[in-house]
């Protein structure tokens, strides 16, 4: 379960991928939601965005309890220039920070438009343009996209470019 100097382990690898395709259907459903007009595509895109969201708070939640309690992560390979390393660090830390104002304004915007009960309920769609949380929400939406690229970006330079093994040890050990 627990990374070792050289390889993240297998709790840290299975919350690491789930968590990154729950990211992505976020953005895509959010996106479709934040572009369409109709009430009823925004309510069927919400209706998956709202539940996965949550899924992600929990996940969220259980990552940093792990690294805060029970494991350590590998030592950095050695492979990338210090610059770099110093990016990826400041990228890890922004994606968790996004996170966290997503899943804040998110859900501050749901209590406030009493989003709910037009998901699970028989409510209209209500207008959230108006909402203060609304605009933070989307300012932090565009910029976890960016980040997101960019992170994938740097893993994919380094499997394929560099030929080191920061990807494979972020996948299971045999
Ligand atoms: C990591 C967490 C989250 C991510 C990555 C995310 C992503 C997104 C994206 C990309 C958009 C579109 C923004 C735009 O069009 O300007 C969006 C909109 C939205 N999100 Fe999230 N979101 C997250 C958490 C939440 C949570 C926790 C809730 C509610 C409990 C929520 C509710 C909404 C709502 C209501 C909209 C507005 C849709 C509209 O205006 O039609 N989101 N989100």
């Amino acid at each position: 379960m627990k990374s070792s100097d050289a390889s993240y382990g297998t709790f840290a690898v299975t919350i690491h991928w789930l968590s990154a395709v729950l990211i992505i259907v976020l953005i895509v459903s959010g996106f479709r939601s934040g572009f369409v007009v109709d009430p009823e595509v925004k309510l069927s895109a919400l209706r998956v965005h709202v539940p996965v969201a949550i899924l992600v708070l929990l996940l969220t939640v259980a990552r940093l309890v792990w690294w805060w309690r029970f494991d350590r992560k590998p030592a950095p390979l050695g492979t990338a220039p210090r610059w770099q390393e110093v990016v990826a660090l400041w990228v890890h830390r922004a994606l968790y920070l996004l996170i966290f104002v997503l899943l804040a304004s998110g859900i501050a915007m749901s209590v406030m438009s009493g989003l709910p009960d037009a998901l699970f309920g028989s409510a209209q769609m209500p207008e959230l343009a108006d909402l203060a949380p609304r605009a933070g929400h989307g300012v932090a939406a565009r910029l976890i996209a960016a980040a997101v690229l960019l992170h994938a970006g740097a893993a994919l330079y380094h499997h394929v470019i560099v030929k080191d093994a920061t990807l494979r040890r972020m996948w299971f050990s045999r």
